[in-house]
């Protein structure tokens, strides 16, 4: 069967399958992203969603009158023929016969030097450039193959509420909202509903924006996210670490795979993200100890910064667990280690160059406990007590889950210098336009 998608007027050869009309005359479509002159020949880059491909308009032929009125960025069909030569970037180009200009593009905003904050002004148009297209292709990757990963593990995919009575991660930010004459919160994590519906899914999913009002102007900040969030019945700690292991795992394979070529345009290692190592594995309390023996002033207790997870990470070069944090460091709703109080069964996974990408952590089922950390933490345990119900009070299980921030999992695949440059329109504490 043909799926109707595109209009039958509008069909033409994808850029990335030219090689397979070598020799022959052919119909393209896409937009001009770059327009050179020379010695009587207009040059004329063509992209479409699979790539990009250098065109040739000699003055000779007919289609030379459009090309000289066609502009940067305008829409257009070209038809041409396909010739091989080595220093093309595809290896391949086509000299033009005929060019049919859909939308004429008016004077384009962009040039070399344009600053970079301009940049962000016009990101609805700025998005068009090379990089970030190669960028939020390998975005989508990851996106399709962290539902193939989930899916293919039997999980069904949940959505939580994003007005929320309480903010949901203690130590995060909230944005408060007004709703209608009371106050709401955004959500900051989809988990504390996700419990409450493990005991009719049992293992569930989703991926959605996450809110945070953090100040922070850091590279891997944003102030809305999107979250991959995992969560499981009868799963304990040790499951839940090896769990996190073959998800990462299987989405950094699938968009080596999948991606290939955008990976190694971008200075990327293919090879390095389909066969990823065994991922390291180290305690707090050892994290601490090793901090101190390279020259960090550190203690127990101390909050790991940015600085800290990136050079503990760098060291090893591989994706590494932190785990068992000090209880006093983490949120109320994970489980103590019952061996040693002072630490929780949560773990943090740390990416090379990036630091902190997972938050995780088996859940306490204990509520009596989880109230008194709610109140240490100064919250209030009255609006939980829906959540003591539905993990605690009536049939609760172990259960653990994980969070995992999408724009720092894509950041790292891309080599990006910061999590803006992987989402299409990035918040920011200065920023929510356009
Ligand atoms: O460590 P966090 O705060 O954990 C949670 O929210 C848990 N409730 C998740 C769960 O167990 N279901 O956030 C999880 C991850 C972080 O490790 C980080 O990758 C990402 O979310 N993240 C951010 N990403 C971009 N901008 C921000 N402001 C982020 N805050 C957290
Ligand atoms: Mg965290």
């Amino acid at each position: 069967m043909i799926v109707p998608i595109f209009s039958r007027t509008y069909l033409a050869t994808a850029i990335s399958e030219i090689s397979k009309s070598e020799g022959k005359t052919i119909k393209l479509r896409g937009w001009i992203a770059k327009k050179r002159t020379l010695k009587g020949k207009i040059f004329l880059v063509l992209r479409d969603s699979t790539g990009l491909v250098q065109t040739i308009t000699d003055d000779k032929s007919k289609a030379y009158k459009t090309a000289e009125k066609i502009t940067t960025e305008s829409s257009a069909f070209i038809r041409g023929k396909v010739v091989k030569d080595p220093r093309a970037p595809g290896g391949y180009e086509v000299k033009v016969s005929d060019i049919h200009i859909v939308g004429l593009a008016e004077t384009w905003p962009i040039a070399r030097d344009t600053s970079a904050e301009f940049l962000r002004d016009i990101r609805h148009l700025s998005l068009r450039q090379r990089k970030t297209q190669l960028m939020l292709k390998v975005r989508a990757a990851t996106f399709a193959a962290y539902h193939e990963c989930m899916t293919g593990l039997g999980y069904m995919e949940h959505q939580s509420p994003s007005f929320t009575p309480t903010p949901g991660e203690s130590g995060a930010e909230t944005f408060e909202v007004k709703y209608f004459k009371d106050k709401a919160y955004l959500t900051q994590t989809w988990q504390l509903y996700a419990e409450s519906m493990l005991p009719i899914m049992e293992k569930i999913y989703t991926v959605a924006p996450s809110f945070r009002a953090d100040k922070s102007m850091t590279s891997r900040h944003l102030t809305e996210y999107w979250h991959a969030e995992v969560e499981t019945a009868w799963q304990e700690f040790p499951e839940l670490l090896g769990l996190m292991e073959y998800i990462v795992k299987f989405i950094s394979e699938k968009v080596a795979k999948m991606c290939k070529k955008e990976l190694i345009e971008l200075g990327q290692d293919p090879k390095y993200f389909a066969k990823l190592p065994k991922f390291k594995r180290l305690k707090y309390r050892d994290a601490i100890a090793e901090l101190k023996k390279d020259g960090f002033k550190v203690k127990f207790g101390d909050d790991l910064g940015t600085v800290e997870e990136k050079h503990l990470v760098a060291k090893r070069k591989i994706p590494m667990f932190i785990t068992h944090y000090p209880t006093k460091l983490k949120a109320f709703y994970m489980k103590i280690d019952p061996k040693d109080k002072s630490v929780v069964f949560a773990s943090d996974l740390m990416l090379p160059g990036i630091g902190e990408a997972i938050g995780s952590a088996e859940r306490s089922t204990d509520f009596k406990d989880v109230k008194k950390r709610l109140l240490a933490a100064g919250e209030d345990p009255k609006v939980y007590e829906w959540y003591f119900d539905a993990v605690s009070k009536y049939g609760s299980v172990p259960h653990s889950g994980f969070g995992l921030g999408m724009e720092r999992l894509v950041m790292w695949f891309t080599g990006a210098d910061s999590v803006k440059d992987v989402i299409a329109y990035p918040r920011t504490p200065t920023r929510f336009t356009p």
